[in-house]
């Protein structure tokens, strides 16, 4: 204290004052803030948790229970309110005695590795008398904890709070009254999600369940293999968001479905519907989702589609959907993302996209022809471009160059044969992703440098020599072009020292000359194809330093020489295929244990494989 001057000591009072002032407002003074009872519960419940990563280390008796990692207390009463632990790495067993906290209203254990749960005696019980105040939970989130798996949920109808469940992820199969036990639960619950719990009835035969408040029902994922179910569609006037995807539903879409008036979202993705998309459909003004890709689904595109005029997203791609589409999608001033393809055809113009101000994703997977003038402007920036199967060509089109955040490019099998070279390179450099494969486009690559994370040329009719990579290439896939000369100078580059390449496809071209030694520089290299090119000389040593390559092929190329090379080093190596060379000496006989096809043939070896 000597040491202070009036005025510091002055200022130190007024900040310890401050201090004790933040605590009392902010109740984390230890006697207020932590209910003892809270404490002994919550400890109990980390008895039962294997905590590997010591997630947990601010859990110990002596302490402030409000201050430790995942608890929230209410700031009044010191009694503990919330806790929320996702995603901590916590496995063991979740002793659900934690119920027993009276206050607790929010219990999140989400993307964990818990693999048991335990009940307190007072929940197991088979004789069940739901709507008891037993606790205040609201929100329960037992989510991706995959390793668990739940017999018998019939507990949580005693949960006479609860709005929010959340039990995706978890193995339910054993379960098989779920849809009963569920509806028994309080109906003041709001949310249910059981996506991808193993689920396989959907009791196609109830007629009714009180879930007279339910906004959001998740239970896509599971193995529901009936038709869309009597009871879904007089669930609650207030349903708001369905997701059945990743089914093997069955059947039409019935009609009783606009019994739904509020639905904001369907989610009928990846199952076996069949019929027409209704035209009523179109009567739903409050859908902001319609996802129904990836099922049955024949006939027309509904052109009543075009009055929703709330729609965020439109999915109806990979069915087998016939004829046009109508011109008012245009007007659907919300869309963000528009997904279509299957066998629907003719011209799109303009008018298809006058008003799609907000669009993010076009994907038209399909056989249409455009009537765009060259010079016009979209009204939209996308983020993702897919015009895949569609009948883009001959000629890259102007438009897309106005496109300034484009991550993803996708005009494969589009029937392109030129692009503007003093544009096109250094407008794709920008994109994350571009697949150009499948087209006829003929350019020289001799001059062009590389930039996006994965690149897709294959199948084209490019020429010169390979192209320079950035540092960003990670995937680079050049087979089945008319490129030549000699492979060196891409690979000895010395640019590429710090490259992420982590797969390199060069096959099918003309590429003369050697395989030069310089794989230092390739080291994420997993994934390597030259075969099927003119390159002669020996495989050189520093292939052996691809330590982490799975695949390699070098068939039908002029190589020649002993093969020396320990392959047991690459510990990952899966294939490799060195036929149709002109290797000789003995046959490689070291290799790596992860090793399932080594080809040979067509070549001077002599010996037997090991
Ligand atoms: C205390 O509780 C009130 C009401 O719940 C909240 O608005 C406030 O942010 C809390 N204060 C602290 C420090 O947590
Ligand atoms: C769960 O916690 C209760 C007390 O809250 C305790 O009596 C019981 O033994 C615990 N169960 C397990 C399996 O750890
Ligand atoms: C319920 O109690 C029975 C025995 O009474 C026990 O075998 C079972 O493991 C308990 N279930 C849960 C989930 O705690
Ligand atoms: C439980 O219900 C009783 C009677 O309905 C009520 O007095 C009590 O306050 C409730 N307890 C809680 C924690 O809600
Ligand atoms: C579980 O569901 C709730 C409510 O719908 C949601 O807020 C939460 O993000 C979900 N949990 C996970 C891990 O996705
Ligand atoms: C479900 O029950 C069957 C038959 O008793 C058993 O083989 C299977 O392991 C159980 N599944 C789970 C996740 O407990
Ligand atoms: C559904 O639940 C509500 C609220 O508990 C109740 O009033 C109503 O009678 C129930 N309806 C049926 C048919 O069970
Ligand atoms: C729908 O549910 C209500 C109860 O909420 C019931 O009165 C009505 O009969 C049901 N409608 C049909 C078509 O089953
Ligand atoms: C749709 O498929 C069904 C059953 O395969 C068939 O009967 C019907 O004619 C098809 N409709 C159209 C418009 O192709
Ligand atoms: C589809 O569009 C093409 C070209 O615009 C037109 O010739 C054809 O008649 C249209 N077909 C239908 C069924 O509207
Ligand atoms: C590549 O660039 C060099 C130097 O600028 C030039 O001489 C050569 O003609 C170019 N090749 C091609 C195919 O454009
Ligand atoms: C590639 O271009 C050459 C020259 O125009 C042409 O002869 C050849 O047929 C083209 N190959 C393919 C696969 O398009």
């Amino acid at each position: 204290m000597v040491c202070f001057t009036i005025s510091q000591f002055f200022v130190l009072l007024l900040l310890l004052f401050a201090m004790t002032l933040h605590k009392g407002i902010c109740g984390a003074n230890t006697k207020l803030s932590c209910n003892g009872k809270d404490r002994s519960a919550l400890l109990l419940f980390k008895h039962g948790v294997k905590d590997g990563s010591h997630k947990l280390s601010s859990w110990s008796n002596g302490e402030d229970c409000c201050a430790w990692k995942g608890v929230q207390c209410d700031n009044m009463t010191g009694r503990v309110t919330r806790l929320d632990l996702n995603q901590q790495y916590l496995e063991g067993e979740i002793n659900l005695s934690l119920l027993q906290i009276e206050f607790l209203t929010y219990l999140d254990l989400s993307l964990n590795g818990f693999t048991g749960l335990t009940l307190p005696p007072i929940l197991n019980q088979s004789l069940v008398t739901p709507s008891n105040n037993l606790s205040n939970l609201v929100y329960l989130d037992l989510s991706f904890n995959e390793d668990l798996h739940l017999d018998n949920l019939q507990w949580l109808s005693q949960l006479s709070s609860l709005k929010c469940l959340n039990l995706s992820e978890i193995n339910l199969e054993n379960e098989t009254n779920w849809l009963q036990t569920m509806a028994m639960m309080h109906p003041s619950l709001l949310e249910l999600r059981l996506a991808s719990c193993h689920l396989v009835d959907m009791s196609p035969l109830v007629k009714f369940v009180n879930f007279t408040s339910l906004v959001t029902l998740d239970l896509s994922g599971n193995y529901f293999d009936s038709e869309l179910p009597y009871w879904l569609f007089n669930i609650s006037s207030d349903i708001s968001h369905i997701d059945l995807s990743f089914n093997n539903l069955q059947g039409q879409v019935p009609k009783s479905l606009l019994n739904l008036r509020n639905l904001k979202s369907l989610r009928l993705v990846n199952n076996e519907l069949i019929g027409p998309i209704p035209a009523w459909l179109g009567e739903h003004e409050h859908l902001q989702t319609l996802a129904l890709s990836e099922n049955l689904f024949n006939g027309s595109f509904p052109s009543s589609l075009g009055n929703l005029s709330s729609l965020i997203e439109l999915a109806v791609s990979s069915n087998f959907l016939s004829g046009n589409v109508t011109s008012t999608i245009g007007q659907l001033f919300n869309l963000r993302a528009l997904f279509i393809g299957g066998s629907l055809s003719g011209v799109l113009s303009v008018k298809h996209f006058s008003k799609l101000f907000n669009l993010e994703s076009l994907v038209l997977n399909s056989a249409f022809s455009f009537d765009i003038d060259p010079q016009w402007i979209p009204p939209f920036q996308l983020h993702e471009i897919s015009l895949r199967n569609t009948n883009l060509g001959p000629t890259f089109p102007q438009w897309i160059y106005t496109q300034r955040t484009l991550e993803v490019l996708d005009t494969s099998y589009s029937g392109l044969s030129s692009i503007d070279a003093d544009k096109f390179w250094s407008f794709v450099a920008k994109i994350r992703v571009i697949n150009l494969s499948f087209n006829a486009i003929r350019a020289d690559l001799s001059n062009v440098t590389l930039n996006s994370e994965n690149v897709i040329l294959a199948c084209n009719n490019f020429t010169g020599s390979l192209p320079r990579i950035s540092t960003n290439v990670f995937f680079l896939n050049l087979a089945n072009n008319s490129l030549s000369g000699p492979i060196s100078p891409f690979l000895c580059h010395k640019l590429s020292r710090e490259n992420t390449l982590g797969y390199l496809d060069v096959s099918y071209n003309f590429f003369t000359g050697v395989i030069p030694n310089c794989w230092e520089n390739w080291r994420g290299l997993t994934f390597l194809y030259i075969d099927n090119n003119k390159l002669g000389g020996e495989i050189p040593p520093s292939i052996g330093l691809l330590d982490e390559i799975i695949e390699m092929d070098f068939h039908k190329n002029n190589l020649s020489g002993k093969f020396s090379l320990d392959l047991s080093n690459l510990k990952s190596l899966v294939f490799i295929n060195l036929g149709e060379n002109n290797f000789s000496g003995v046959v490689p006989k070291k290799m790596p244990e992860s090793m399932q096809v080594m080809i040979l043939r067509s070549n001077k070896f002599s010996g037997k494989p090991g």
